[in-house]
């Protein structure tokens, strides 16, 4: 399928994206559902809204939820809040981290452990012992799971084994006394119901950079900070504005940062890829392209 090919203003090949992923972890919940207490919800700070994952409640029905932003040292903190607030107001305990650095994480298992005391106190009262909580992390790729395993188990793993006839092949990694966190996070299917969505999963490369026309992706970033971040174009791109003809646009950042071929030449492919990577690589830092105001009545 030609990647420009677009239904209903979608690009058609976004909609296929990680199907195998999806079939392994639909699979994986539905095995050990019973088994799993909490739910850790993993989003990208910076696109708290595109991030999030499509009908997750039809895969882990009722099971208490923590929506976890990671990358909080990347996004538009102002911004971000606005979404905080919103999915606080949803009922959700929300919490926000910053995995590049030094990372606490008694904030987060604090309120996993809340979250088990009423379902604690009525074992206790049944004269059965305080359940261990068993967590699952979920989320869309590149969204910082596997950084969150590592952070959490950090040096003092304790692999806690499968238990035959409860847990299905799953290991269990012990946190603490209180809370063991399976080992493998599950990968889900982001909403992806509109182009915007798409273009902010790409942006921020929780896409594959091939399933959409990266020139769009590059052009897309460029507005939308010349849009909200324009003081970030003039100190990153030496820019103002993006011009209408991309082209110019490319030619003109090309120029300033040295993205040429023999002769002199603007190389634009050289270009985009330079934007990409200052994303990617958090060289720009400080935004949040899922803007509240445009979203949070979806
Ligand atoms: P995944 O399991 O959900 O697919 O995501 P993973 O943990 O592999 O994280 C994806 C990328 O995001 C990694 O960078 C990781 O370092 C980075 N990352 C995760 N959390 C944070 C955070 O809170 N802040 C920042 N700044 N970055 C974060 P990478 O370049 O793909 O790999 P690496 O070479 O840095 O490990």
């Amino acid at each position: 399928m030609n990647n420009n090919e677009t239904q209903g203003g979608l690009h058609k090949s976004v909609i296929n994206w990680y199907p195998g992923h999806m079939a392994k972890t639909k699979r994986l919940i539905r095995e050990n559902l019973n088994v799993i207490d909490i739910v850790y919800e993993i989003l990208d700070a910076r696109i708290p809204y595109s991030s999030k994952i499509k009908d997750l409640d039809d895969f882990i029905h009722q099971k208490p939820r923590i929506l976890i932003l990671t990358k909080m040292d990347l996004c538009d903190k102002k911004e971000t809040q606005k979404w905080i607030t919103f999915y606080e107001q949803q009922g959700y305990t929300v919490i926000g981290v910053d995995l590049e650095h030094p990372f606490n994480p008694s904030v987060l298992l604090k309120s996993t452990e809340k979250m088990m005391e009423e379902k604690n106190a009525s074992r206790e009262r049944q004269g059965m012992l305080k359940k261990k909580v068993k967590v699952l992390i979920v989320g869309i790729p590149n969204v910082g799971k596997s950084t969150l395993i590592n952070r959490l188990v950090g040096k003092k793993a304790v692999n806690v084994g499968n238990k035959p006839g409860v847990t299905k092949n799953l290991d269990w990694i012990r946190i603490n006394e209180q809370i063991e966190l399976l080992d493998s996070p599950g990968v889900l299917w982001p909403k992806l119901d509109n182009e915007k969505v798409a273009l902010n999963l790409a942006s921020l490369t929780a896409i594959k950079e091939e399933v959409l026309p990266l020139y769009d992706v590059v052009f897309y970033i460029l507005k939308m900070l010349e849009s909200y971040y324009p003081e970030k174009l003039k100190e990153r791109y030496k820019i103002d504005k993006v011009e209408e003809d991309f082209i110019a646009t490319l030619e003109t950042i090309g120029k300033k940062r040295g993205a040429l071929i023999k002769g002199g030449e603007v190389d634009y492919d050289k270009v985009v890829t330079l934007v990409l990577n200052d994303i990617k690589s958090g060289l720009i830092s400080g935004i949040t392209f899922d803007r509240f105001e445009e979203n949070h009545d979806k």
